[in-house]
């Protein structure tokens, strides 16, 4: 607060919106259920998550049974995912959210991924048909979200670790956090995300895809909104009303994002660890499939994930962990997971469908 005017306007808010303090979230959103079924799987599939909350995905609706799925230029993140990994890995998710979307509906989805190069502009080809419906996938996409805060310290167990994985291709380890490689792990995050939040572009990156204020929200229903990054009661009013792109360029907001990735490392239970044997595009869907996955499979069993990308991001960390795990392939996602005590509501927007279909 730089002004004693806000601070009044603050104490104003305050009174005023004490009961609507989380800020719009994905329920304010619900999407006109009247639409097509092709629509209908669209809205569904949405909910897969993406980096930064980007949704990169765009699809060419050919007929009932055939669409085409590409990628939007205006939602890469060329400072952290040159490489364009992280947003095929996002195709993925998606892709995999509407296979499930699509057995809500009695419709089987086959994926072809068509991409030969991480920037080919089509992606993949779905053809849908008929199929058996099957509807609880599609309850647990609904629920899935990321976790980041309330983690207990208590690692995985093997039962769940064996159950995280059924049906999965992508090579997945699991590293206790108190183990020799799970100290490894932590110390690569802490680290990267120290060289990260001292990376111009990086931070300039990231402002751009925070979405602030409710109005903003409103108006583009993606990036991370307050809720969505889990900044909890008056500090989700107060940056609501007051943050503006130019705060998260701050060197105090580079201190309280160090702070806050200092506190998710002081409980967790298990680094899991997804790898590829390559990085080409049909390697990073399964891996992006398989994150999603995973996560729905932990719904039930109030296991949060938290993907902390940035030793992947930042070169160096990806090579120091390359060379110090015992892991096969190259390294996609390094996801801190615990048990928490309830799993929180989903709050992460999506847009509408029809900002997702190309004609
Ligand atoms: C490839 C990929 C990388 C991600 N990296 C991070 C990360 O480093 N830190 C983080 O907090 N969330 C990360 N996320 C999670 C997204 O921020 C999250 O999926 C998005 O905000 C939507 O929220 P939801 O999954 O809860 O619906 C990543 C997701 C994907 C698909």
């Amino acid at each position: 607060m730089k002004t004693k005017t806000a601070a009044l306007s603050f104490i104003f808010f305050m009174i005023l919106n004490l009961s609507s303090c989380g800020g719009l979230t994905r329920d304010d959103f619900k999407d006109n259920t009247e639409g097509s079924v092709s629509e209908k799987i669209l809205s569904l599939a949405s909910l897969a998550p993406s980096g930064h909350n980007t949704q990169p995905w765009t699809v060419k609706i050919l007929s009932d049974n055939k669409w085409i799925i590409g990628w939007d230029k205006n939602r890469a993140l060329p400072a952290v995912d040159p490489g364009n990994r992280e947003l095929i890995i996002s195709l993925g998710a998606f892709c995999e959210a509407v296979k499930i979307a699509a057995e809500k509906h009695g419709l089987s989805a086959k994926i072809t991924t068509i991409a030969k190069n991480n920037f080919d502009d089509i992606v993949a080809e779905i053809v849908f048909t008929p199929g058996k419906t099957e509807e609880r996938n599609s309850i647990l996409l609904e629920k899935r979200r990321i976790v980041r805060k309330g983690q207990l310290s208590k690692p995985l167990t093997m039962q769940d670790k064996d159950e995280l994985i059924q049906n999965i291709s992508s090579k997945v380890y699991f590293f206790d956090r108190e183990s020799e490689e799970g100290m490894i792990i932590e110390k690569a995050v802490l680290e990267s995300n120290m060289v990260q939040t001292k990376r111009e572009d990086a931070v300039k990156e990231l402002a751009d895809w925070i979405r602030w204020s409710d109005e903003e929200i409103k108006n583009k229903r993606d990036g991370l909104t307050p809720s969505g990054m889990e900044i909890g009661g008056l500090a989700n009013l107060f940056v609501r009303n007051f943050y503006s792109r130019e705060d998260a360029l701050t060197d105090s907001f580079r201190d309280s994002s160090m702070k806050a990735v200092r506190e998710q490392l002081s409980s967790y239970g298990t680094w899991i660890i997804i790898t590829a044997e390559n990085e080409a595009p049909s390697n990073l869907m399964t891996a992006g499939a398989d994150f999603l996955k995973i996560g729905i499979a932990g719904v039930d069993k109030k296991i949060a994930l938290h993907p902390m990308t940035q030793p992947i991001e930042e070169n160096e960390f990806k090579l120091r962990l390359k060379d110090s795990l015992p892991v096969k392939g190259k390294i996609q996602f390094v996801l801190r997971s615990g048990y928490v005590e309830k799993y929180p509501s989903p709050v992460s927007v999506r847009m509408d469908v029809k900002k997702i279909i190309r004609k």
